[in-house]
């Protein structure tokens, strides 16, 4: 029999510089509070929800296992600094979504976003068993892709003027991570993806 991949478990991933954990509804009031450049970058057209719908979204979280998401944690000063999920789980093709983002410029920069990544990268090739992690980043967050090529993601293929924001067109990169790509070169545990000090 095979094995059934599942998003069930909720783990803490603990790196050099986040620890990720499971969402909480404490978590909400934060993720209410997202800078507007990070709405930007996310090409977040509407406003945020009630704090009471965020805190139900995140109370029900724990409820799937088709998706995880994961509160980030700044370990230097223990406070939210985002959320990273993977979602869209499709079972049998062994393959998920990826998003991720910081509450704002504050914590853009310092490597947060990178450790969250690469954490939850490690935990859902060499723990869940997955084969393919896709996401997408707009034409005006080089930032963003340059961490999504750093740790292993390729681009394949562009979604032309996917966005409209603020009254001009902007294109949407699909990128995905094989697998392969992130054993490249090592082992579970091995690889040039992951750096020791990021490691549990
Ligand atoms: C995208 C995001 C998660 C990245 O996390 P971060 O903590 O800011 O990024 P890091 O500090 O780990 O790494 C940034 C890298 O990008 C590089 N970089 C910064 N600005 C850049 C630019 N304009 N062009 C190319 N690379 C850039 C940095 O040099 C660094 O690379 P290095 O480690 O090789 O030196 C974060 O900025 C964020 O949440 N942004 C808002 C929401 C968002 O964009 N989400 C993603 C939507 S697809």
């Amino acid at each position: 029999m095979t094995s059934v991949v599942s998003f069930a478990d909720k783990p803490t991933l603990e790196g050099r510089l986040v620890v990720l954990r499971p969402v909480q509804i404490a978590d909400a009031a934060r993720l209410a509070g997202l800078h507007e450049e990070t709405l930007r970058l996310t090409g977040t057209h509407q406003p945020p929800p009630r704090l009471e719908e965020l805190e139900e979204w995140y109370r029900s979280r724990a409820d799937y296992d088709d998706r995880l998401d994961l509160s980030i944690i700044e370990k230097a000063t223990g406070e939210w600094a985002g959320e990273v999920v993977l979602n869209d789980l499709n079972r049998d093709n062994l393959s998920c979504g990826f998003r991720i983002l910081l509450v704002g410029p504050t914590y853009f920069g310092r490597g947060l976003g990178t450790g969250a990544t690469r954490l939850v990268l490690a935990h859902a090739f060499e723990s869940v068993g997955l084969h393919r992690i896709e996401l997408e980043v707009y034409a005006f967050n080089p930032r963003a892709r340059h961490v999504y090529e750093k740790l292993g993601f390729v681009h394949e293929g562009t979604k032309r003027h996917a966005l409209l924001w603020n009254g001009d067109w902007v294109d949407a990169h699909l990128m995905a991570i094989l697998a392969p790509d992130w054993y490249e070169g090592g082992g579970p545990g091995g690889h040039p993806r992951a750096e020791p000090h990021d490691r549990v």
